[in-house]
């Protein structure tokens, strides 16, 4: 029996948390995470935008899962100070408070840490953010990585599943044979989050610490991925009608995308980037 066996989760009730903790569950380990919901019970409470922070973590933690954070880059971009209180200073002093414990911390980071004029940078890769949300990641890397260079920072492209709001609102009005807009000019590089639950697990056993990169393998725009997902659901690809996202989008949003080589998990695993038009698929609900 290992002597710590269970595993936290910090933002336990976010759209990758709940995967992870379904995950661990079907792992047969425990599991503990905390939400910011006013239900919940006490220890499990935590508000990273409070002035007072009073948490400590359970006993006998075998890894840590950050996860909670303000993940709207626009709402970074409006409201930089109010989200770097709950994105930064919070989130360090809880992970000052595992550190001090000893708990190995994986925490989540993004692709927005680059600034997509670099094809496939690998976890050496120089950073450079161009958007608050990918600043306040950036900041947060470096603290950590000061902080114990054996901590664990996943930087993650586009996390996807059968819920993925797009695709709900874009399968209904397919299905009711109604003309959806997507843009041609608008990339990503979607992963599921089942892959990336099983996959951050398993980086966090191996305890290897370091930076990890989890993506797709390529990029597709928004429209090629409305294509397909026509075609999935058996409707005329006439109904989606190819847009630009210049002419709609916030300047914040349409900085460029990076597709992240996985080079750690291609040696340490053997594991490939998932092919980006297969997890799209799979996204489309039979
Ligand atoms: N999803 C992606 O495509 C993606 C891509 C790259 C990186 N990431 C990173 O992966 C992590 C998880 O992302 P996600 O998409 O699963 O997040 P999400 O669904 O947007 O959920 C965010 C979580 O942060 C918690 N949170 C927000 N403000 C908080 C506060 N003041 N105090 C405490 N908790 C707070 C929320 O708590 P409640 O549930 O209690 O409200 C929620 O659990 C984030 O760090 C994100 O930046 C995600």
């Amino acid at each position: 029996m290992e002597e710590n066996n269970s595993y936290l989760i910090i933002g336990g009730d976010s759209f990758i948390g709940r995967a992870l903790r379904d995950h661990i569950i079907k792992e047969k380990k425990p599991v503990f995470w905390t939400t910011k919901r006013k239900i919940a019970s006490k220890n499990r409470f935590l508000d990273l935008a409070s002035d007072r922070i009073v948490w400590k973590p359970p006993p006998e933690v075998k890894a840590a899962f950050f996860c909670a954070a303000v993940t709207s880059i626009l709402e970074c971009e409006k409201k930089p100070e109010e989200t770097r209180k709950i994105n930064v200073d919070n989130t360090l002093k809880i992970i000052r408070i595992l550190n001090e414990r000893s708990i190995p911390i994986v925490y989540l980071s993004s692709s927005l840490v680059f600034n997509g004029e670099d094809c496939y940078p690998d976890e050496s890769a120089d950073t450079s953010p161009v958007t608050e949300y990918g600043y306040q990641k950036n900041l947060m890397e470096k603290e950590l990585i000061n902080l114990n260079p054996a901590h664990t920072i996943v930087r993650l492209s586009k996390v996807i599943s059968e819920n993925f709001p797009l695709f709900e609102i874009w399968i209904k009005k397919l299905k009711q044979k109604k003309e959806i807009e997507a843009f041609g000019d608008y990339y990503f590089s979607p992963v599921s989050v089942g892959y990336v639950a099983r996959v951050l697990f398993d980086i966090a056993r191996g305890q290897k610490g370091g930076v990890w990169h989890i993506s797709g393998n390529r990029a597709v725009s928004y429209y090629e991925a409305a294509l397909v997902i026509a075609e999935e659901i058996g409707v005329s690809s006439r109904l989606v009608v190819e847009k630009s996202a210049r002419e709609v989008l916030d300047n914040a949003l349409l900085s460029q995308l990076t597709v992240l080589k996985c080079s750690r998990l291609e040696s340490c695993f053997g594991v490939s980037a998932p092919e980006v038009m297969e997890t799209i698929k799979k996204a489309v609900k039979s």
